[in-house]
């Protein structure tokens, strides 16, 4: 893949997003290009001599070529690691670190989804107590989610995520046409995440996303879209760890419908289902206005984001998992819920909506017909 004449910038991102989150004490980017640009202005690189590029291997060849050929203009030393594709385990940091001891680099860059950006962050983290890391993203939840807010991990002992540590990438380089390989199923899924944000925090980018046509193109109106979902989450990040919980609404039934081990789903899908079913709970329970929930949903549906739990999904095995997960707590299900989009119901102790284990049920039950 190299730079299109057609399509050439000479460097600077259209959109750049700066945070700062407050346990760093200092400022890190995410940029945004519309376009291939011939070079990219990161002044981490600029200080650094050796760099381990980390690829998921299964991208074509042309995206990792595009990224040596946009490194190479500011180091010479660039060792390739091909890790290919597969699952986010101990092996496959141990084959990381391996690299990085032989290698000795100056910074870490990974090249991939959610999966390669969260091993490299996290061998990244480990490596020397700490080496900087530069993210391109190659897929939409990528660019939205897993390179903003630091947190990067693996899957132990069969549970998601439990191994991890906290190492915001000082650079994330979103380059918007790496998308144009992604399968349709696999965008839309990490647009529920964009959706989320829009529900959560603001009512306009809901408007644009209802004005959005419903499948993905490499435009400016989901350029737009997608760059101001990552600026959300962004911006979220440099609020109190106590706050940053508010990002979970849809995460508490999409992680008890995710972690089903006989039901594979895209964490994005399990996301949107959540959404239905969280905020259905708040019609429920009289906090959200019917009308509110049908729009999303619209709009969910829209984008063929599912809705409704697969009918082999068991609720009680989905609670059981919900019990381990970070929204249970002193006996209650803890739910993240607008009231509308930008309003997020608080109960006075927190953004939540709690919900004992017989409350829920009756509530489920209420659900399920709302949801017919
Ligand atoms: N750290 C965080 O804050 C955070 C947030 C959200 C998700 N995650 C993690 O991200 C992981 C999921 O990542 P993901 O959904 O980005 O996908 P992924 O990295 O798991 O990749 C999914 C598939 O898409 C392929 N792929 C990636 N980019 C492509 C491209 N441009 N063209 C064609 N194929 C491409 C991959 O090879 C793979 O087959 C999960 O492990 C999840 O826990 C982390």
């Amino acid at each position: 893949m190299q730079p299109k004449t057609s399509a050439q910038t000479n460097g600077q991102p259209d959109k750049v997003i700066r945070y700062s989150p407050p346990e760093i004490g200092k400022t890190v980017s995410v940029s945004f290009y519309l376009h291939q640009p011939h070079s990219i202005v990161s002044p981490t690189l600029e200080k650094k001599k050796s760099a381990l590029l980390v690829v998921d291997g299964s991208l074509d060849k042309a995206k990792t070529d595009y990224v040596v050929f946009l490194l190479k203009k500011q180091l010479d030393n660039i060792h390739i690691l091909n890790i290919g594709y597969g699952p986010k385990n101990l092996a496959r940091v141990k084959q990381i670190w391996t690299s990085m001891l032989k290698v000795h680099p100056d910074v870490a860059v990974a090249l991939g989804g959610g999966t390669t950006c969260d091993l490299v962050g996290f061998a990244s983290s480990c490596y020397h107590r700490g080496l900087d890391c530069i993210l391109f993203p190659t897929t939409l939840l990528s660019m939205v989610d897993a390179c903003i807010g630091g947190k990067t991990g693996i899957d132990f002992g069969g549970v998601k995520n439990s191994i991890g540590q906290v190492h915001y990438a000082v650079e994330s380089h979103c380059i918007f046409p790496f998308l144009d390989s992604l399968n349709q199923e696999e965008l839309i899924s990490g647009f529920s995440e964009v959706i989320k944000a829009a529900m959560l925090f603001d009512e306009n980018l809901l408007q644009s996303i209802e004005k959005l046509e419903g499948s993905f193109n490499l435009g400016q109106d989901w350029f737009s879209v997608v760059s101001r979902g990552a600026e959300l989450k962004a911006h979220f990040s440099e609020q109190p760890f106590s706050q940053r919980s508010k990002l979970l609404y849809g995460h508490n039934i999409g992680h008890g419908l995710e972690t089903l081990s006989s039901i594979h789903r895209r964490h994005g899908d399990c996301v949107a289902v959540g959404m239905s079913y969280e905020l259905a709970i708040g019609v429920v329970s009289g906090l959200v206005k019917r009308e509110v929930w049908e729009r999303q949903n619209k709009i969910l549906k829209k984008f063929k984001l599912p809705t409704q739990l697969p009918a082999n999904a068991s609720f009680a095995k989905m609670k059981e998992k919900m019990r381990k997960y970070k929204l249970y707590k002193d006996d209650a299900y803890l739910f993240v819920i607008p009231e509308r989009p930008g309003v997020i119901i608080e109960d006075g102790s927190g953004y939540y909506c709690r919900l004992s284990e017989k409350q829920l049920d009756t509530t489920f039950k209420e659900v399920n017909k709302l949801l017919i």
